[in-house]
């Protein structure tokens, strides 16, 4: 049985992302499931080169290799992950109601649907992932998971380390206190000033609302990390597919956290090194810092 996790809102199989082979194989279309765990018990399905001899085994379409009757299973559709630069005012969903754009109006030639994980405001921009692995994208949208996001702002005013200090601690919202936050200082202007900041949390809004908050609304929003995927320099309104290292690393993010949560540990946080925190950078004009590093 595959270790169920409960939150309060509903249950998730966190396992992997392994599926059962019959299921596999009758997502290929090649047989029914029944059909399926006959071809098995014939002995007429092999995983990595081995017979398999027990119904149920679970197997990782990314990576291990199914052959029926020494063919490889064919028709299954392969894992695409990519990343959307979202322009402003579109939708991050993929159909809107209201006719406006959304974002699968930017995924030109991309045949396979895939659908977005989380979301960004109409009129937030930046990094957004989209995959058809639903288990994957449920697993990184799970609230235990933790997976740091980053966005770079401008926000009205300039704040003072103290505020900063705030934020990072925690803030009441209307919704309760926000977890532990990073925030950079990355230049000041006149009116206004530029920040990072990481989240690990995803409430609605989330980003506004602590600005907000503290006396500082939000001017612009930039995602610009999630998780070990950044949006380098991709223009907005353009995507690119994942690299199989980003790829990779997306799945070992998750496998960990599973991991860690199945041995009842709260997710490991990399323990900060007291702030020193540097001044204001001074400028008009914010040169986007979109680092690579996640
Ligand atoms: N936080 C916000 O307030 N808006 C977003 O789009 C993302 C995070």
């Amino acid at each position: 049985m595959a270790p169920v996790l409960a939150s309060r809102a509903h249950k998730i199989d966190l396992r992997d992302m392994e599926i059962r082979l019959q299921k596999l194989i009758a997502g290929t279309g090649l047989a029914s499931r029944r059909k399926a765990e006959e071809l098995i018990a014939a002995g007429r399905v092999a995983v990595n080169g081995k017979v398999v001899a027990e119904q149920g085994m679970k197997v990782d379409p990314d990576r291990d290799h199914v052959k029926v009757d020494g063919k490889h299973l064919s028709g299954a559709q392969p894992f695409v992950y990519l990343v959307l630069n979202k322009p402003k005012h579109v939708m991050s969903t993929l159909d809107d109601p209201g006719g406006r754009t959304t974002v699968k109006d930017y995924l030109h030639g991309v045949s396979v649907r895939v659908f977005p994980v989380g979301r960004l405001d109409f009129d937030s921009e930046g990094l957004m992932l989209l995959t058809n692995n639903g288990d994957l994208a449920q697993a990184l949208l799970h609230p235990r998971y933790h997976v740091p996001k980053t966005y770079l702002i401008k926000v009205k005013g300039v704040l003072p380390d103290e505020e900063i200090k705030q934020l990072e601690r925690g803030v009441e919202l209307e919704d309760g206190m926000t977890s532990p936050a990073q925030v950079k200082k990355v230049r000041k202007a006149e009116q206004n000033s530029w920040l990072e900041i990481t989240i690990r949390e995803g409430r609605k809004h989330q980003v506004k609302r602590m600005f907000e908050s503290v006396g500082h609304p939000v001017i612009k929003l930039m995602r610009i990390r999630m998780g070990p995927l950044s949006l380098g320099d991709l223009a907005p309104g353009e995507f690119r597919f994942l690299t199989d290292r980003e790829a990779n690393a997306l799945r070992e993010l998750v496998d960990q956290r599973v991991a860690s949560i199945e041995r009842g540990e709260e997710p490991v946080r990399r323990q900060r090194k007291p702030v020193r925190r540097a001044g204001w950078a001074r400028s008009s004009k914010i040169k986007k810092s979109r680092g690579r590093a996640a």
